[in-house]
């Protein structure tokens, strides 16, 4: 009896936690399901659909990243359109408002013609995309959109989608520069210089270029980043060999100050120089990634009103679009430094890439001044055993980094200096930010006031 009873009871308990199972797998199932359901409708927001047209939606070579195609089957409304879906709903909301509008402008005209005019009015919209990676986690998406409708000229546009692919988070120009408005106008400098200096873009009108890259947040919005390089779309000025929108790529490494942390080449272990050895109280200012236009000929005006002597170490990117400036530098009783061509990482580059580096702007430094650069900082103060060997020059970091470039503030310059200078300090700045430049002569002042003499970087290695 109480053996039946224990057995009843199991039973009964055996019901009980084999129903209980049974719901929570039921519910499993159930959430998952209803979870999958929310998730693919925000992750496929609808795209316009146009009058017979077919989507469809394929395996791209990234996992998370799916190809959605939308033909058109109507023939006299013909389109072809691939563009991507990721697993985060508001990238894709992002690509889809670029496609949608596309394609809906396109039908807008297209129908009004057939209605105006003849139903045979044949017309054309292509849109395909490209997507870059970079270091594994973020993408970019390039959509080229090419229209053409009869009576008007064909039209080929850019549009671009950056994401992080960790959070789903866009990334656009103002995240990429931090918000900083200064970086803004330092990327609007160089990338004008670059494209009035480009013979290739030499038919482009001139106000154009201008105004397509004037320190506007918007005149840069479409931009990817691919490997080491970031390139900028603009489709109001149009290269007319390709017949295209203009795109300009900058090495990243070159912008490397005016990025966000996260996309930031971390600055090289070894970067501190040895001080040299000498009774004297000496101290060299030096000056990298120039010359700037602006700002080089204005350090060079104030250092003049202290009789200090400095070095500038040259970018051959940049000496070759301003030989004038770095003449100027040269004939100031300044030092010139080689500071590589493009600004690289070399110690990620081969011997020839890096000898390369150092060998044009070498021939840049020769046309402009006339004489070989003396001495040589390697970009980030990054340098190994094989660019040490590589490199003829004598190579010099710094003791002292005023991190002018990341608080672009004239007030910070003197109290960063106040704080670390020392005895034969090699003091890093750079000419290319204008708060440097406004800042210079306070610091100029107190190391003055101190007693520290103004040598260039060999005057004070050849120091006794
Ligand atoms: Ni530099």
């Amino acid at each position: 009896m109480e053996h039946q009873k224990s057995k009843k009871r199991s039973i009964i308990i055996d019901t009980i936690l084999l129903t209980a199972i049974f719901s929570i797998f039921i519910s499993i199932i159930f959430i998952t399901y209803f979870d999958k359901q929310t998730v693919d409708k925000q992750s496929n927001p609808v795209v316009f659909s146009g009058p017979n047209s077919e989507t469809t939606e394929t395996n791209s070579p990234y996992s998370h990243i799916r190809i959605v195609t939308d033909v058109s089957n109507d023939k006299y409304l013909p389109f072809a359109i691939q563009y991507p879906t990721t697993v985060h709903a508001n990238i894709n909301e992002q690509i889809v408002a670029i496609v949608d509008y596309e394609k809906q402008q396109y039908i807008k005209e297209m129908q009004s013609l057939h209605s105006k005019y003849d139903k045979n009015i044949i017309g054309e919209l292509n849109i395909s995309f490209e997507m870059y990676e970079f270091e594994e986690n973020y993408y970019s998406f390039l959509l080229q959109t090419k229209r053409s409708i009869p009576g008007k000229k064909p039209t080929h546009s850019y549009n671009t989608v950056v994401m992080d692919n960790n959070n789903g988070n866009l990334i656009s120009i103002d995240k990429l520069l931090n918000y900083n408005e200064e970086s803004l106008k330092t990327l609007s400098s160089q990338i004008q210089a670059l494209i009035l200096n480009e013979d290739k873009f030499s038919h482009i009108n001139q106000t154009a270029i201008k105004e397509q890259t004037s320190a506007k947040w918007g005149n840069f919005e479409r931009f990817i980043i691919h490997e080491d390089h970031i390139n900028f779309y603009f489709n109001n000025l149009v290269e007319k060999q390709l017949n295209e929108p203009l795109n300009i790529s900058l090495n990243l490494s070159l912008i490397n100050p005016l990025l966000d942390d996260q996309f930031q080449i971390q600055m090289a272990d070894e970067t501190v120089a040895t001080p040299v050895q000498t009774e004297k109280k000496l101290v060299a200012l030096t000056f990298d990634d120039g010359p700037h236009p602006d700002v080089t000929p204005l350090i060079v005006s104030i250092l003049e009103k202290y009789n200090a002597k400095a070095t500038f170490f040259m970018l051959g990117s940049r000496v070759q679009y301003y030989p004038d400036i770095a003449r100027h530098v040269y004939e100031s009783g300044h030092e010139v430094g080689n500071h590589t061509w493009n600004h690289p990482i070399l110690t990620k580059m081969t011997e020839a890439q890096i000898l390369k580096e150092y060998s044009t702007t070498e021939q840049a430094i020769i046309q402009a001044i006339g004489v070989p650069s003396t001495i040589f900082r390697p970009p980030y103060g990054a340098t190994n055993e094989l660019v040490k060997s590589v490199i003829p020059s004598p190579q010099f970091n710094w003791t002292v980094d005023t991190e002018d470039w990341k608080h672009r503030s004239a007030e910070k310059l003197l109290p960063a200096v106040q704080q670390a200078v020392h005895k034969n300090a090699i003091i890093l700045m750079h000419d290319i930010h204008l708060s440097t430049a406004h800042g210079l002569e306070a610091v100029l002042q107190f190391l003055q006031q101190e007693g520290y003499e103004f040598v260039t970087v060999s005057q004070m290695m050849n120091a006794k």
